[in-house]
């Protein structure tokens, strides 16, 4: 019926920049007006999209921090939403239906880092739609007059982490996690999972504590991320009318996803794994779920909706197109580097707004069996009278009947004693953990302690180890006594101990265990000063708080995660300054650059914990993290953005492959369940093919060349050495090269036919050769001889890609490789891609048992002479996405730019030398034919005949002569363009060279000195170089005006 069917409410909630993007000066993408929302694509502002939901809130400015750290409007007319109005809006909604006995569901959604938990949950001072809602909700009850009204309230709070149910206020962790159960009345529930009954907030406040801290440890001990998890909170909420024997039942679902770009960062590469894991499967199946229920309810019929798929959609099966009234919050980050994500989150929210659910209000089964057994009851004792008014005297039926009576009675006592007593233990329980916390704040007056720093903010600080007087282990082992137990990737049995003695704590590293305070591993003891940040094993990170009197009003909060590992980065090596250009024009940061920072700091850990993983289970695989420029690949070699790659090595026998970011991320997903399996089951035992940790062997991409066209145009050819330089900048090979322009049957042309004007070229058909000779010096076959090289590149806009054969066991390849290339026609856009344009030639590295690379030529079409045609209409479009990026040239280029402006200026003087020679010509014809008119007056008729006899022969000559003046002057002037494209082509090369060129990661400040010696000299070098380039030709060229006006006798 769809008068009962209500459409899932949706908000969208904008968060604050966070420190990072503030620090790369990030610009916001998002605006928002009443309930409508818009993005902007940060590259093209004009590309815009507008959605509208049932709520927009705006939490992204105009706000001020209150005295004791609460976010509020900052006027009274500010639009800022703040967690309040949130909890208003949406939260008092949710309670509303579930007093009516509907069931109800919040779900947050959205990227990591983009609100989910700050909405839900909030902090302590900027509380959440969840504890405000709890704390509504026993406002109400302790207000509530009606004497015949009871209420029962119970909590339980999950987490599902690679489909497996975490019970996390339950002490007993089930191997494998619980069990999720369908039943005909309850739909889908976790089997033994323990709800909590509660009588106030504050029980409520104390376990989500708990909660948290369940899932602190197991975020810690699994080595798990938890925004890789769902949390799912259920509120049980029970009211039963004495009076009326009426009882209403409703659950609220209060669900923090985990974060929505999993969805897309893992498995999306194409890896051979992808299907393999459960990381994301319940993320994905909602997503399907969603758009399943988006197309029925725009009438799409027969349509499959996979909850059964995984363990999130089933719980959550009610919630969505079920009996709930459902609501879900789209966490949105204001940033442009975000805009990919946030713009799939909103469509993600536009979808889920469609589906209709139909709630019904609620009857729980154990109240059902109270009013049948009630009914029963009644029916026994209708049945009782009637017996005594037939006046049959049936004794021992009669009996019999006040036995199930009885009986009856005894069990509806017993099911609210039930109750009772649960309520008892919870009141116990929570007795005891008040204690505890308690007792922890006064340690926390008395002693310095460790506090556990989490990628997650939630999770940070949950954890604290107190360092009390004496001298304390830490480590695996919670077997003796002054011991500190910790639980990690890397922690050792014994891994450090602390002492704390006369008001000092030093800490001191067992054996081989990884201890880093500040960024700098530890190999001997050392005093620790409070605020110092502790690295232990892979990734155990905590903050030590010194003793009570050191500690000042300071702001903590900025030690987080982040601060962590970007100290850790910068202590390894990362250096922003050698990623290139760090300041963008207007003297901020360059985005490109901080985002690779970003990325960078993010993976490391991972990184690091996959080299763990690998050395505990003895997979022999070694991970390093590396920034790929991209400007390798890019054709007009600007320096484009860096990417994140991860380079595996195995240990033994050197095979090495190259990760992209989302496929080592996937992987390392994968390592963690391999890696819990084997502590959970102690088994090594994993198929090859399933094997995260292997793949077969492949070739290696070790770097790339730039041979520039340019002389092409001009049909002159060009003889180059290149280098090849790898991803980080540094030579891999040298490369000789051949581009030789030719005539169709191969001919190569000579100087005569040098142009001076590329535009003659238009619309002729175009030949040329390329010529790979020979690779020097090829470092991938230094280490190792087994080894073998192949060289691939494309060219113009042709998909195909050409490879040179495969050489093996040399360091100096012999390829020998000949491509003829046709242009059919010359078009404008072939010459600007010679003009402006690299052939970009890879160089791959081949390795023992690794196909070798070949391309079908299935898509290359041949000219009768054997040219391969690249003017093929079957070809894509050539596009040049690339030439936006103009704003990122360092400033060498843009040298580089205006010197070829400076030609073209040169182009122009020729251009007008032609038009001076064509008015030349007409002033000659002029005087001709004055003369002749005036020889005709003169001479009469003979003359006349023979000058018009002489006509032919004279004109023929004069033109012959003019042309051969202007062929001389054009040969002139290709032989000076020759000569300046040679040089041209050396100073790209040095340019290439000057870009690159980077300190060594060892230099000391020594090291430093002489490459900043040796890089002013190659600067001077480029300069002397680039001025001598342009002097010669503007000499070259005045010598040639000179001699064409001398010549021409206009001096
Ligand atoms: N509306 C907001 N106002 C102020 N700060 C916010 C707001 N939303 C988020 N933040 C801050 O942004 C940071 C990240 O938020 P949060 O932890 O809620 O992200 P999340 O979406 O839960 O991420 P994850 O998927 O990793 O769990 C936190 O430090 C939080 O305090
Ligand atoms: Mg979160």
């Amino acid at each position: 019926m769809a008068a009962n069917k209500d459409s899932v409410k949706v908000a969208v909630r904008v968060r604050p920049f966070n420190k990072r993007e503030k620090d790369a000066s990030s610009r916001c993408i998002i605006s928002m007006n009443s309930n409508t929302t818009t993005i902007y694509d940060p590259r093209n502002p004009q590309n815009r999209k507008t959605f509208t939901f049932d709520y927009a809130y705006w939490s992204h400015s105009d706000f001020i921090k209150s005295k004791d750290g609460m976010l509020v409007p900052g006027e009274p007319n500010s639009r800022y939403a703040d967690q309040r109005k949130v909890y208003q809006d949406l939260g008092q909604g949710i309670l509303e239906n579930s007093w009516q006995g509907y069931n109800a569901t919040l779900l947050a959604y959205g990227q990591t880092g983009s609100g989910k938990s700050y909405s839900m949950i909030g902090n302590t001072v900027n509380q959440g739609i969840i504890p405000a809602i709890c704390e509504e909700l026993f406002k109400e009850i302790r207000e509530n007059r009606d004497s015949n009204r009871q209420h029962q309230v119970s909590f339980s709070m999950l987490e599902i982490y690679n489909e497996q149910v975490v019970d996390l206020l339950s002490k007993s962790k089930a191997p494998g996690g619980l069990k999720v159960r369908e039943d005909q009345q309850r739909g889908f529930y976790v089997e033994g999972l323990k709800s909590v009954p509660c009588e106030s907030y504050g029980q409520i406040e104390r376990l989500m504590e708990q909660g948290t801290r369940a899932r602190t440890t197991a975020s810690t001990n699994m080595n798990a991320c938890s925004s890789r998890s769902h949390m799912v909170i259920t509120i049980q909420l029970k009211q039963i009318c004495t009076k009326e024997n009426l009882t209403k039942q409703s659950n609220i679902n209060l669900v923090d996803l985990a974060g929505s770009e999993r969805q897309r960062s893992s498995g999306s590469e194409g890896d051979r794994l992808k299907e393999g894991t459960a990381v994301n499967l319940s993320l994905t199946t909602l997503g399907n779920v969603i758009s399943s229920l988006a197309e029925v309810a725009v009438g799409k019929k027969s349509v499959h909706i996979p909850y059964r798929d995984s363990v999130l959609t089933k719980l959550l099966q009610s919630a969505l197109g079920g009996n709930s009234r459902t609501v879900m919050i789209a966490t949105l980050s204001p940033a442009d580097i975000c805009y990919e994500e946030t713009l799939s989150t909103l469509r993600y929210a536009e979808r889920t707004k469609k589906i209709q659910n139909q709630a019904v209000i609620n009857e729980s089964p154990s109240e059902r069996l109270v009013k049948e057994l009630k009914a029963e009851n009644s029916k026994l004792l209708l049945k009782l009278s009637r017996l005594g008014q037939d006046g049959r005297r049936a004794e021992d039926e009669t009996q019999g009947l006040r036995q199930l009576l009885s009986q009856n009675e005894l069990q509806i006592q017993a099911i609210q004693a039930l109750w009772q007593q649960h309520l008892e233990e919870a009141r116990r329980d929570w007795e005891q953990q008040y204690a505890d916390v308690t007792q922890e704040r006064r340690m926390m007056q008395s002693f310095p302690y460790i506090l556990n720093i989490n990628e997650d903010p939630q999770l940070s600080g949950v954890v604290k180890h107190f360092i009390q007087e004496g001298e304390w282990e830490l480590g695996l082992s919670d077997r003796a006594s002054n011991v500190i137990t910790v639980k990690g990737l890397g922690i050792l049995d014994r891994h450090a101990t602390f002492t704390n003695m006369n008001g000092k704590v030093a800490i001191n590293p067992c054996g081989e265990a990884k201890v880093i305070v500040n960024g700098a591993p530890l190999l001997k003891g050392t005093e620790l000063q409070h605020l110092d940040r502790i690295i232990l094993g892979s990734n155990s990170t905590y903050l030590y708080i010194g003793f009570p009197s050191e500690r000042r009003d300071e702001d903590w909060g900025r030690l987080d995660y982040d601060f962590f590992q970007s100290e850790l980065a910068v202590a390894e090596g990362f250096d922003m300054d050698k990623l290139g250009d760090t300041s963008s024009k207007n003297g901020k940061a360059n985005p490109s650059v901080l985002a690779v920072f970003h990325d960078y700091i993010k993976v490391m850990p991972m990184v690091t914990e996959a080299n763990q993983m690998s050395q505990e289970l003895n997979k022999g695989m070694e991970f390093k993290l590396e920034v790929k420029n991209l400007a390798m690949c890019d054709s007009k070699g600007h320096d484009l953005e860096k990417e994140i790659t991860v380079k595996v090595t195995h240990k033994e026998t050197k095979q090495v492959w190259v990760w992209s970011k989302a496929k080592f991320i996937n992987r390392k997903f994968l390592m963690e369940e391999l890696y819990q399996r084997h502590m959970e089951e102690d088994t090594m035992c994993v198929d090859r093919e399933k094997d995260p940790f292997w793949d077969p062997v492949d070739c290696v991409h070790l770097g790339s060349a730039h041979v520039w066209l340019q002389s092409l145009a001009f049909c002159i050819k060009l003889e180059e050495q290149v280098e090849f330089l790898n991803s980080e900048g540094s030579e891999e090979a040298i490369l000789q090269i051949h581009l030789v322009p030719c005539t169709a049957t191969g001919e190569v042309l000579g100087e005569d036919d040098i142009l001076i004007d590329p535009t003659e070229l238009l619309g002729r058909r175009f030949d040329f050769q390329i010529h790979i000779i020979q690779g020097f010096g090829v470092k991938w076959l230094k280490e190792i001889t087994d080894r073998g090289v192949q060289i691939g590149y494309s060219v113009y806009n042709h998909s195909h890609i050409f490879y040179t054969k495969c050489v093996w066991n040399h360091m100096n390849p012999t390829l020998e490789h000949k491509t003829q290339f046709a242009i059919l026609s010359v078009s404008q856009d072939f010459l600007n891609y010679l003009q402006t344009n690299a052939l970009v030639i890879d160089l791959w590295g081949l390795q023992a048992g690794c196909i070798e690379m070949a391309s079908s030529m299935e898509d290359v079409t041949v000219t009768e002479e054997g040219s391969v045609i690249i003017d093929d209409l079957r070809t894509s479009v050539f596009c040049s996405t690339m030439e936006t990026n103009g704003n990122h040239l360092p400033e060498l280029y843009t040298q580089l730019t205006k010197l070829e402006q400076e030609t073209e200026l040169l182009r122009a003087i020729n251009e007008s030398l032609r038009k001076e020679n064509a008015c030349l010509k007409k002033q000659l014809k002029n005087t001709s034919t004055k003369e002749n008119s005036e020889s005709e007056s003169k001479g009469g008729n003979h003359h006349r005949i023979s000058s018009s006899a002489s006509q032919p022969s004279l004109l023929p000559k004069r033109t012959d002569s003019r042309g051969s003046f202007r062929r001389g002057c054009d040969a002139e002037f290709a032989k000076a363009l020759k000569v300046f494209y040679q040089s041209m082509s050396s100073v790209r090369r040095q340019l290439q060279l000057l870009r690159c060129h980077r300190p060594s990661e060892e230099d000391d400040l020594h090291g430093l000195q002489l490459f900043t010696e040796e890089q002013t000299k190659m600067l001077k070098g480029f300069g002397e170089q680039l001025e001598l380039c342009i002097s010669t030709l503007k000499q070259d060229v005045a010598a040639i005006v000179k001699r064409k006006r001398e010549r021409s006798g206009i001096w």
